[in-house]
């Protein structure tokens, strides 16, 4: 209720929107009147946002919310893409209001005004009884609901009306309608039950909205509405009138055998909906976790509420974002430009991965640039202008600048390893001269940094020492870090979401307090992988780093606890994604399906011919290899990985069979069945 509290006499108008679904206008016409919106849908996550959304129109207010949660065979027509807006409740014959506990889901029945006492009420104190329709309870409206009904005063009138009142909005201008009647025969004759048969329709009786009903069991209600199909169409407004007529005897003779006086019509309760789409999705919930937590980080004082994306014409102020059909919408650019951001560069800009344009500049930054950026693979404009960062920029966004896929501006930014002075070296990068002089030259000029870039490869290539790229890209990543078991409690939040099952014990589900999503493999007792296998894939993983190998960002061993803790990928494993674990995922493209292939392979190559000792995986298989959010492969699960001699012997001789039946080449697996006594 409006009630004039801002003392400006002007009651507003403004939207609510459930989730990123428009659901209505509120317009606060009279301003002591209570308005009440009321919604039946079905909410898909655990959560849902209500949305007073401002249309310029007055601010937009709320007393209180009110949520209730129903069976889903209650209301068939609401559905995952269909929710329904209550136009009226009403209660006929009805002294007063229905709700809990009488309804047990406290749907407010309000009693129906008696226009011009034109109509009589019909009481029962008997109980009345829903129909059963397949065994399953559809409806369920209280009995004592039932118990009351109106019908035509006088007896010789065969007709009732009532108005239907679904106010027209800017989204849905031509409103749809959704009635549901419930009647239940109230009435006997000598102890005999009447026979009535009567018509129930709009204004327009030849319209497609009109039911013919009739016989009904004493004290037993009956629903009549559409369960299927299309709802009823829009009458103008102001013209949608309920109907209950008797039908005419003479014409229903060749339906129903009735020869005695057609009874007048009767109603007890109705519930009139209009319906709305909830097919909108939201924004990517990777997306939304990221942004949210840069919003709380930087204390932001802008109207950034509700989805990021959607509604599109609500998007956050500075975002853009793409909007893919019946996908969720993924955040493509961010612009902060001076947005008195102040701190450092947050890493969950690292966590936008479909972002292209980043745009910073002007804040009151410092700090240094996260390595993180580089891994965005759209991100075509990182603007740091005017900021006061300091330390090196991340080798992997140099090697950006270098291929042409990214342009970074930074000048205004003194502090930014513009000299050898100034530049104060990151931990990472105090251990490697090469960046460290790499980042010197850039400021100078990107084109020498391309050139150096280059000609650090080429050396690279020309030497052809594979352990030289390996300690390299070990020096600039490895930063594996020892966990505790109360740690790992942290992270993953007591080990609440089980990302899957390895060999090795089940997976969990993890943040980093930097907020990077980590996937936790805690060694189960039962684990057949023992413990000189989990040495091994913690070991052998500290050194190794190569974009199509999932990276170790550090392990425990705390007691009998051991875990190792990866970078996590959101899409899963590829077993998955072939079968279609998820009903929304689309097949991989053939494109998709090669890239795919391609990177496992170039990971494979990697441990066989960069590493050194050199790597064999032995448990390579579609569910080792893991797709992040860009389907980008990386193997994965390095438990049963072997070195192999050093001096360029091929023969790879161990001492057992490993690996999972099926996917082992069927020659190695007969060689080693012959030289192992011990193979199973
Ligand atoms: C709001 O209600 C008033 C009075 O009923 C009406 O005149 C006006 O057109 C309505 N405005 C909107 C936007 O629905
Ligand atoms: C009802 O029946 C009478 C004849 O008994 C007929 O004249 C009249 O047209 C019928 N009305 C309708 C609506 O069918
Ligand atoms: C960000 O917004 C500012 C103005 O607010 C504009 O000058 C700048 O071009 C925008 N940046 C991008 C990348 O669009």
């Amino acid at each position: 209720m409006y009630g004039d509290y801002d003392g400006l006499n002007k009651p507003p108008i403004f939207d609510l929107y459930l989730g990123v679904n428009f659901w209505k206008t509120v317009n606060i016409s009279k301003p002591d009147a209570v308005h009440v919106a009321e919604v039946i849908a079905v909410v898909p996550d655990d959560s849902v946002q209500v949305c007073l959304v401002n249309t310029r129109s007055g601010t937009p207010f709320i007393s209180s919310l009110e949520l209730r949660p129903l069976k889903d065979t209650l209301y068939p027509q609401a559905n995952a893409t269909q929710g329904l807006v209550l136009v009226g409740r009403h209660n006929f014959g009805a002294a007063d209001l229905i709700r809990y506990p009488n309804d047990t889901y406290d749907r407010v029945w309000v009693p129906y005004t008696n226009p011009e006492d034109q109509w009589t009420t019909i009481l029962t104190s008997s109980k009345v009884a829903m129909e059963v329709e397949d065994r399953k309870p559809l409806y369920d409206v209280p009995s004592v609901v039932m118990q009351t009904a109106v019908r035509p005063s006088n007896t010789t009138r065969n007709v009732m009306w009532f108005p239907w009142d679904a106010e027209p909005n800017h989204v849905y201008p031509m409103p749809g309608l959704l009635p549901v009647f419930y009647l239940a025969e109230l009435e006997t004759v000598d102890g005999k039950q009447e026979r009535r048969l009567f018509l129930i329709s709009l204004k327009r009786p030849n319209s497609s909205a009109s039911w013919l009903i009739g016989d009904f069991d004493y004290l037993v209600t009956t629903v009549v509405s559409r369960t299927t199909g299309r709802p009823v169409p829009f009458v103008s407004p102001k013209e949608n009138l309920v109907i209950l007529g008797a039908a005419n005897a003479t014409t229903l003779r060749p339906i129903m055998e009735i020869n005695s006086t057609i009874l007048p019509p009767f109603i007890n309760a109705a519930e009139l909906f209009t319906p709305i789409s909830t097919a909108g999705v939201g924004t990517d919930p990777q997306d939304v976790s990221a942004i949210t937590a840069i919003k709380a980080k930087y204390q932001l004082n802008r109207n950034w509420v509700g989805d990021p994306c959607a509604p599109k014409n609500l998007v956050w102020d500075g975002l853009n974002c793409s909007y893919p059909i019946s996908r969720p919408q993924r955040i493509t650019s961010v612009n902060m430009s001076f947005g008195g951001l102040s701190g450092d560069i947050s890493s969950y800009f690292a966590n936008l991965k479909a972002i292209q344009y980043l745009d910073l500049s002007h804040n009151n930054l410092s700090g240094s640039i996260p390595d993180g950026l580089s891994q965005l693979p759209s991100l075509v404009l990182l603007d740091l202008t005017g900021n006061k960062l300091t330390g090196t920029i991340p080798l992997g966004l140099l090697i950006r600048i270098q291929d042409g896929n990214l342009t970074l501006r930074y000048d205004h930014s003194p502090n930014l390893c513009s000299n050898n002075s100034s530049c104060q070296p990151t931990q990472e990068n105090r251990n490697s001269k090469t960046t460290g002089y790499i980042a010197v030259v850039v400021v100078a000029s990107v084109v020498v940094v391309a050139l150096v870039v280059l000609l650090l490869f080429f050396v690279i290539r020309r030497k052809e020492e594979p352990a030289n790229i390996h300690n390299q890209e070990g020096d600039v990543q490895s930063r594996n870090r020892r966990f505790t078991y109360t740690e790992l409690k942290v992270i993953t939040s007591n080990f609440r979401r089980v990302l899957g099952e390895g060999g090795f014990g089940p997976v969990y589900d993890g943040f980093l307090e930097d907020g990077t999503q980590v996937a936790v493999k805690l060694r189960s007792q039962s684990s057949n992988q023992g413990v000189k296998e989990f040495l091994t894939e913690a070991q052998n993983l500290t050194g190794i780093h190569h974009r199509n190998l999932v990276s170790l960002i550090g392990y425990c061993k705390d007691g009998e606890y051991m875990a190792l803790v990866y970078e996590y990928m959101s899409e899963g494993d590829l077993q998955h994604k072939l079968r279609g674990r998820d009903r929304n995922d689309g097949c991989l493209t053939w494109r998709q399906r090669l890239h795919i292939v391609l990177e496992s392979a170039q990971g494979l190559e990697y441990l066989h011919k960069a590493c050194s000792p050199p790597f064999i995986h032995r448990d390579v298989k579609t569910s080792n290899i893991l797709l992040d959010a860009n389907l980008k492969a990386k193997v994965a699960d390095f438990g049963l990985m072997k070195a192999f001699n050093q001096d360029g012997d091929t023969h790879v001789s161990t001492a057992r069979v490993v690996g999972t039946p099926g996917y082992l080449a069927p020659d190695t697996y007969a060689l080693q069945v012959r030289d192992s006594p011990r193979a199973h």
